[in-house]
């Protein structure tokens, strides 16, 4: 027989219906729904591609434009691709608390389309472009043919994606901003993420630290579910939407 119970404790309910500080970090799990692939769940794009050959920047220099086309496929796709239920919840439970920040590590811009406004995107943006030489941002690009990489119009340099790569460091004043946030928050939810990519991996853990209710959504239980107060088994495009509802009735009895 099916239950009808919801996936999270009536405590997470509770705490974010009275809640000052909210923090989410949310992964690719969240865009999942969006028809956008995971990294790392079967069939996910690192079991497709290394990256090793694509997500750093000596795998870019010996290989601009296979990097660059990489890229474009993957903006293609979610360019194409429409913000899921998740997404919207989100939007939608930030208009709820006083003071709520977005800490996103997709690249694929789908939380400021669903309406989102207090966005951090640790990992950058995969709509944006810059010249690693003269760093001036660069618009979207045209179509890039094999053997001939995109350029800087103003130095001739390569044009890469303003996305974060293996090796490289966050935006230290993103990384500080989050940071400093789950300090003070007063729950905190996980969402979609597989919890093993540092140092956004440790912003629940911080937030747990300094006293918050910290939550995982997610289909399975993560490497730091344990050191967390729940994990929320489910898809987060079904779970946020009803998290939502249960706090706004909340409210209003
Ligand atoms: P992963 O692919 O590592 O993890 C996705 C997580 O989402 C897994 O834990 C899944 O169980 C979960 N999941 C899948 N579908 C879901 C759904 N519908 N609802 C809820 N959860 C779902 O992706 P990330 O944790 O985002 O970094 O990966 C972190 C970083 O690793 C990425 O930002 C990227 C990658 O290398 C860079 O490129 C810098």
């Amino acid at each position: 027989m099916e239950s009808n119970a919801a996936p999270f404790s009536d405590t997470l309910v509770e705490r974010l219906a009275n809640a000052r500080r909210v923090g989410v970090l949310t992964g690719a799990g969240v865009s999942a729904e969006s028809g956008i692939s995971t990294f790392r769940d079967a069939g996910g794009l690192w079991s497709k591609f290394k990256p090793g050959e694509l997500a750093n920047v000596e795998a870019f220099l010996n290989n601009p434009d296979l990097v660059q086309r990489w890229y474009q496929e993957r903006r293609q796709i979610s360019g194409a691709a429409q913000p899921n239920p998740g997404h919207y919840a989100l939007a939608a439970l930030e208009k709820e608390i006083p003071e709520f920040v977005l800490v996103t590590q997709n690249v694929d811009g789908l939380h400021a389309r669903a309406g989102s406004q207090t966005i951090i995107e640790l990992h950058g943006n995969i709509e944006r472009n810059y010249c690693i030489d003269c760093l001036k941002s660069v618009a979207a690009l045209d179509e890039i043919k094999e053997g001939q990489p995109a350029v800087c119009e103003n130095c001739g340099g390569f044009v890469r994606p303003d996305v974060v790569w293996f090796g490289e460091r966050l935006p230290a004043t993103l990384l500080e901003t989050a940071m400093g946030f789950a300090t003070r928050a007063d729950v905190f939810l996980s969402v979609g993420t597989s919890s093993v990519v540092y140092p956004a991996a440790e912003l629940p853990l911080i937030a747990r630290d300094y006293g918050a209710y910290v939550a995982e959504i997610n289909r399975e239980k993560t490497e730091i579910g344990h050191m967390l107060n729940e994990t929320v088994l489910g898809s987060s495009g079904i779970v946020l939407p009803q998290l939502l509802e249960a706090v706004i009735s909340l409210r209003k009895s």
